[in-house]
């Protein structure tokens, strides 16, 4: 199996990549990542020398490079993570993510199309997404595999145009696929511009905690080794031409959720309690804002067996000690340090 996993580098793709790589020692595993602000290679560390690892820096944008690579090495699967992720950068650039999300994945797609035609026996091409293209629910409710799509942010937006892209492909021209729309995840490694990771960050520098709006915004979390998990089986045995659903069963208001990070943080920290909960700050609302999200994971369950093996307590519990013990990761990650680690490690 010659497997090619873009975006390896963020948040959940190097999660993804170490689990393959650990699990899987007959699969020649690639990595292809652009390395923008969201790519890390010290994600990697510990695999970075393993012999069915290799990592290929490159940009999905790039047509005829992509051309090459899958002319070059004939993957059997591929696994497609890479993305402009994060909704408040889509506000201010929402170009960025229709190129990398939607034309992007349209030429991995080709390109996959190109190699495998009219051979597609135990070929994959799997599309990680997310819940928010389902759009915002009112308080009760849940997102089943067949709510329509109702995406109200650029980012969400352009996921979902990818996603019929992918469907399109596989109805069209008969291309084996697999998609599924996962909850907000959390974890080590984190990128700390997304809440849980800011905040832990803010928190350890005494900085103010911004919270939208009122912080009534809900979001079902999940503990971003379950994803991985759940990406692993899903590839392996999930069902050709299916969308399966993934979530935490675990739906927190923001502010909820802040407090409960202030809470455990001020007693990792030594701190009086009530400390960090003093930093919380309410800033204007972000445009568009969905009100909530909250993911019906039962179809995975019952297909797959998948559930989540981290309680929420758990797995902040990991992340928060994570955080305290890699302060040079993050503060590599703040000083923009990190971006120097491809070139002194692959030059
Ligand atoms: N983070 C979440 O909570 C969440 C939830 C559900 C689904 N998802 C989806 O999972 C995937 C990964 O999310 P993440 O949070 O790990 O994102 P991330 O921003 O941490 O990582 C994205 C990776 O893609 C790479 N990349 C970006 N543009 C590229 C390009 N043009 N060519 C090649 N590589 C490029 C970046 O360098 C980075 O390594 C995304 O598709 C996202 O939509 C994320």
């Amino acid at each position: 199996m010659k497997l090619l996993v873009t975006g390896g580098a963020g948040f959940i793709g190097s999660h993804v990549v170490r689990r393959l790589v650990n699990n899987y020692p007959k699969y020649e595993i690639y990595n292809l990542d652009a390395l923008t602000y969201a790519g890390n290679l010290e994600n990697l560390r510990d695999i970075e020398s393993a012999s069915n690892y290799s990592f290929i820096k490159g940009d999905i944008n790039d047509m005829d490079f992509i051309n090459s690579l899958f002319t070059k090495y004939k993957f059997d699967g591929v696994i497609h993570l890479a993305a402009e992720s994060h909704v408040d950068r889509s506000i201010t650039d929402p170009l960025a993510f229709v190129r990398t999300n939607i034309i992007g994945t349209v030429n991995l797609l080709n390109a996959a199309k190109i190699i495998w035609k009219d051979n597609f026996d135990g070929k994959r091409f799997y599309h990680v997404s997310t819940d928010e293209v389902y759009g915002s629910l009112g308080q009760t409710g849940l997102f089943t595999e067949s709510t329509s799509y109702d995406p109200n942010s650029p980012y969400s937006a352009s996921k979902a145009s990818s996603d019929h892209f992918v469907r399109a492909y596989g109805e069209t021209y008969g291309l084996p696929y697999v998609i599924t729309n996962c909850s907000n995840n959390y974890g080590p490694h984190h990128f700390p511009e997304k809440l849980i990771p800011l905040f832990i960050n803010n928190i350890i520098q005494e900085k103010p905690l911004p919270v939208y709006g009122d912080g009534n915004y809900t979001r079902d979390w999940l503990f971003v080794e379950d994803h991985a998990r759940a990406i692993d089986l899903v590839f392996h045995k999930g069902k050709n031409a299916e969308t399966y659903n993934i979530g935490g069963f675990n739906e927190w208001k923001n502010i909820d959720l802040v407090k409960l990070l202030c809470k455990i943080m001020d007693a990792k920290l030594g701190r009086n309690n009530g400390q960090s909960e003093a930093l919380i700050t309410y800033v204007k609302d972000r445009p568009g804002h969905d009100l909530r999200y909250a993911i019906d994971a039962s179809k995975i369950n019952k297909e797959l067996g998948w559930k989540p093996s981290v309680t929420f307590e758990e797995g902040l519990e990991k992340t928060i000690v994570w955080f305290l013990k890699n302060k040079e990761w993050l503060d590599n990650v703040t000083s923009g340090t990190y971006q120097t680690y491809y070139q002194n490690q692959y030059k």
